[in-house]
């Protein structure tokens, strides 16, 4: 499979990222609530390996370490190497840089690894630490070994050239902004980042791109399928909703048997045909994997991309 390097000379991984929030989370993604849930995560691991993508994103909060255990556990038993990303969270009570290192030791512990391929920021406002303080912390982790790359999440045009800047200074590079972007949620372009990320050589990776099952088309206005977990109370569930994105959710089926592929195949190709940008699905079951991963290997055409950005213009 072709792979992409992570900003100038980070990693090198595949066109799609395998996204773990829902592995041990109840709260919101309800796991759990069937006796199997751990088997079918080992299922759509081992279906991701299958079809060749090795790229995983996970978090210390996601499930409070779970996400990271079961990554741990299945990339233990894995048939081949596979890349990792992770996320610090910039907890306000988590002052000084020495925070950075516990937080990392925390998650090398729980993943079974010494090293993982990409360590995130997980959002742009770290309470009473500086971006100098953070930055450095994680320069000082690169050099130790700890950390193959250096990456951001939920930063501002103007927080990733800061972070840039000060990890330039110590001959980092950022790896990558990961943003949430998909045909609804498109502000990412109109609020500079996509361009600030280009121009800075910042690798983006899409996450929510399927808009947490929205673009998926299983949720339409007459389908008796229900998300689960907090989604139920999410007004983009809604009936009324659901009944706005009914012309896309069409356009994707229309534009999906040109390809024989699903909307969810033609979202996430639309978000890889923007170029430098990795969408992170994610996935509970193998099927899900499975399906996902059909959207490599092809690629829709410009006026194709062209009718899908015209449509969803409202959400930019
Ligand atoms: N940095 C951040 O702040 C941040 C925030 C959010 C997410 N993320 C990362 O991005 C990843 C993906 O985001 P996300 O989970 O919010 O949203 P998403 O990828 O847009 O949607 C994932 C959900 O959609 C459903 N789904 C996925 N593929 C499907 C398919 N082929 N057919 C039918 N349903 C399918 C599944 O839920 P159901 O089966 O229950 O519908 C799945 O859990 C996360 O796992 C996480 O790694 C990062």
């Amino acid at each position: 499979m072709e792979t992409i390097r992570l900003g100038q000379n980070g990693p090198a991984v595949t066109p799609l990222c395998i996204g773990t929030w829902a592995w041990g989370d109840k709260l919101f993604w309800n796991y759990g609530n069937s006796n199997n849930d751990a088997e079918k995560l080992q299922d759509a691991f081992n279906a991701a390996l299958e079809t060749g993508v090795t790229f995983f994103d996970t978090a210390e909060i996601y499930g409070s370490g779970l996400s990271e255990k079961f990554l741990g556990e299945f990339t233990q038993k894995a048939s081949k190497p596979v890349q990792i990303a992770t996320k610090y969270g910039p907890m306000p009570w988590r002052i000084r840089g020495r925070a950075v290192s516990d937080a990392l030791t925390a998650s090398l512990q729980r993943l079974q690894v010494q090293k993982v391929d990409l360590y995130q920021v997980h959002w742009g406002f770290a309470f009473l630490m500086s971006q100098h303080t953070l930055m450095n912390a994680l320069a000082d982790e690169v050099q130790r070994g700890r950390i193959a790359a250096v990456g951001v999440s939920n930063y501002t045009a103007d927080q990733m050239r800061e972070a840039h800047q000060i990890l330039a200074r110590r001959g980092v590079p950022l790896a990558v902004n990961q943003v949430r972007y998909s045909l609804l949620t498109r502000q990412v372009e109109s609020k500079g980042i996509v361009d600030t990320a280009s121009e800075l050589g910042v690798t983006l990776l899409a996450y929510s791109p399927l808009a947490q099952g929205l673009l998926t088309g299983k949720y339409g206005a007459n389908s008796s399928e229900t998300p689960t977990g907090a989604r139920k109370v999410d007004p983009r569930f809604s009936k009324e909703n659901l009944q706005k994105i009914e012309p896309l959710i069409s356009l994707l089926r229309r534009i999906g048997v040109n390809y024989g592929k699903t909307p969810a195949q033609v979202a996430l190709n639309w978000l890889i045909c923007q170029g430098n940008v990795i969408p992170i699905a994610g996935a509970k079951t193998a099927e899900q994997v499975v399906q996902n991963a059909g959207a490599l290997g092809w690629r829709l055409s410009n006026d194709e991309v062209a009718e899908l950005d015209g449509i969803t213009l409202q959400w930019k």
